[in-house]
């Protein structure tokens, strides 16, 4: 017998404002054609003025503890992967803490940006299997648009906003990889190539700063890691391609979900795809992707899911899990 972490509930949202690539063509040399071709994204949201990243994790927690039939003190623990927090401190998660009326746990934040959903479910995950909680809700939530120059054509057209909650309980497994959640995680990070994408304000500026890409550069690291990342997962947890049931990938680049999926040999139609549609919202694309996949019938109990993420550090992981 071993301990698991299990999805007990998983919500999203999103915010009102949907932003069509056509809208930007009135202010920069740019097309719906060259963003759908080179990105595959045709949308994103971003979020209203004054309303913050901890607002859109709070509505996302609120509709995951929905859909697990819980009450926030019910958790003991909020972690919000997030690079987008509302200020410098206290963290996004203390903020969510308090919107949910939550009196009981603890709450911090992760922040591996594009990995951070990754890296905080895998924290939750080592929390769980020590027995330090019981329950924890792992939310990615971003307010990328903050962080856009909006005369960068190569950054700007490519980001959204919003937030995804998953919600984690330990529970008896039998130790195999019949079992129901997290079977196996791989992070890696490589911080020689921290200037390939970075924002170039913060505590050191005193500025927020604006989201800077050497997209190519990135790209190819994409491509060859999270191939990589997610065999090794794969490996660790005993199960082959044929067996996984969906990839729920970061949602970045088309391109890049599609080789990646290639590499690891899975068929194209077991792939969770939102980026169409919410654009690149860094840690908060794959709980966005898993919420999207389940409301729509995608994904259901017992499917072996695949999750990889790759992001500015770089950090890049992948977890296997049986939902
Ligand atoms: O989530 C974190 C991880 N981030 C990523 O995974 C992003 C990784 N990178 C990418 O997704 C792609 O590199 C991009 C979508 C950012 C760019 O695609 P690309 O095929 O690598 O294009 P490129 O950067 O090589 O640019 C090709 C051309 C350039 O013009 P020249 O030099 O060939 O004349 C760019 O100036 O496209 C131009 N360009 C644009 N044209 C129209 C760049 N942005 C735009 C634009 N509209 N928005």
């Amino acid at each position: 017998m071993t301990i698991r972490a299990v999805v007990k509930g998983v919500g999203h949202y999103l915010p009102e404002r949907i932003v069509e690539n056509s809208e930007f063509e009135a202010s920069l040399d740019t097309s719906d054609e060259w963003i759908q071709a080179r990105s595959g994204i045709k949308r994103r949201h971003f979020a209203a003025e004054g309303e913050r990243t901890s607002d859109m994790a709070t509505n996302a927690a609120q509709a995951a503890l929905a859909d697990a039939g819980l009450e926030p003190d019910d958790l003991d623990a909020v972690i919000v992967a997030t690079s987008t927090a509302d200020f410098t401190f206290p963290s996004a998660a203390t903020s969510v803490q308090s919107g949910l009326n939550m009196t009981s746990g603890f709450a911090y934040d992760v922040q591996a940006v594009c990995a951070g959903f990754v890296f905080a479910l895998s924290t939750a995950n080592a929390q769980i299997l020590s027995g330090q909680a019981k329950r924890v809700m792992v939310i990615g939530a971003e307010s990328f648009s903050r962080l856009m120059d909006w005369e960068d054509r190569a950054t700007c057209v490519l980001f959204g906003d919003g937030a995804g909650a998953v919600i984690l309980q330990a529970e008896q497994g039998e130790g195999s990889s019949d079992d129901r959640g997290i079977l196996s995680v791989d992070l890696n990070s490589d911080g020689r190539h921290r200037g390939i994408l970075y924002v170039d304000g913060g505590v050191s500026t005193g500025q927020t700063g604006y989201l800077r890409m050497q997209g190519k550069e990135v790209f190819r690291h994409a491509v060859e890691k999270l191939a990589q990342t997610a065999e090794v997962a794969m490996q660790k947890a005993g199960v082959s391609a044929e067996d996984i049931d969906w990839v729920v990938p970061h949602q970045a680049n088309i391109r890049i979900i599609n080789s990646t999926v290639k590499k690891m040999g899975v068929a194209p139609e077991k792939v969770v795809k939102t980026v169409q549609d919410h654009g690149n919202t860094s840690a908060a694309s794959i709980p966005l992707a898993l919420s999207v996949a389940k409301a729509n019938g995608q994904i259901k109990d017992n499917d072996l899911i695949v999750t990889e993420a790759i992001g500015g550090g770089l950090a890049w992981g992948a977890i296997v899990l049986r939902w």
